[in-house]
């Protein structure tokens, strides 16, 4: 489906990215994962010991999305692969207050534009459909509780070999949306256009499958 753009946008741990991975490699379009971009320029941000002036740290980087066969969506930030990194909870608990900064936006929400230009592009995060991509063929607001996304994010970590409390999860998860709906500069919010998916208690399969669905509809 090289010729659409499928815009996904919702809370933290929705299940956004493994299902987004999933609908590109059904359609051999490309995942684009703008929250790698917001969570590298938060890695950057304390490297440099937290600076305050965005618009210095901003204009200082430069930001690069490869892909591997194997591994995925790779983010080279000045020249660097730190992708490893981003997934760190110094930088989950720092990323939304980077994200909400003006510099750090304007910088991100261009190079999101460029990526998409040329179309075939399945993108997740927060203002795709809203801001990113508002004439996107397709968008949709994948929603879960939060009881389950805490849940997922916990298996995950398992699978990482990462210890995680339940609850101390299920909070990080709610103050980021939080933060997240409650910002100045592009708020998370559903896209009057888009449809909204709730993935509670459904798998992966039928999520996936839920989105082809959609998309057969507007070939
Ligand atoms: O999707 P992920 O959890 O990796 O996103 C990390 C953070 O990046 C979000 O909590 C949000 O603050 C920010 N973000 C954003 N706009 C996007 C994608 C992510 O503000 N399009």
């Amino acid at each position: 489906m090289s010729s659409i753009n499928i815009a996904l946008d919702g809370p933290a741990a929705a299940g956004k990215s493994t299902i987004a991975k999933q609908v590109a490699s059904r359609l051999s379009m490309i995942y684009v994962d703008t929250g790698a971009m917001y969570r590298a320029i938060t890695y950057k941000y304390l490297q440099n010991g937290k600076p305050e002036n965005f618009n210095e740290l901003i204009n200082n980087t430069s930001l690069e999305l490869t892909y591997d066969e194997q591994k995925g969506q790779r983010i080279l930030l000045d020249e660097q692969d730190i992708t490893d990194y981003l997934r760190e909870n110094d930088v989950t608990n720092n990323v939304s207050y980077v994200a909400s900064k003006e510099p750090v936006r304007s910088f991100a929400v261009k190079l999101q534009k460029k990526l998409a230009a040329k179309k075939g592009i399945v993108m997740d995060g927060r203002d795709i459909g809203t801001v990113v991509l508002p004439n996107a063929e397709l968008k949709v607001y994948m929603i879960a509780s939060v009881k389950e996304r805490a849940e997922r994010r916990q298996k995950e970590n398992e699978l990482r070999g990462i210890d995680s409390n339940l609850e101390q999860l299920k909070q990080e998860i709610e103050a980021r949306d939080h933060y997240d709906m409650n910002r100045d500069i592009s708020p998370l919010r559903k896209a009057n256009d888009a449809s909204t998916l709730d993935t509670t208690g459904k798998s992966i399969e039928e999520v996936t499958q839920e989105i082809l669905d959609m998309v057969n509809q507007i070939k």
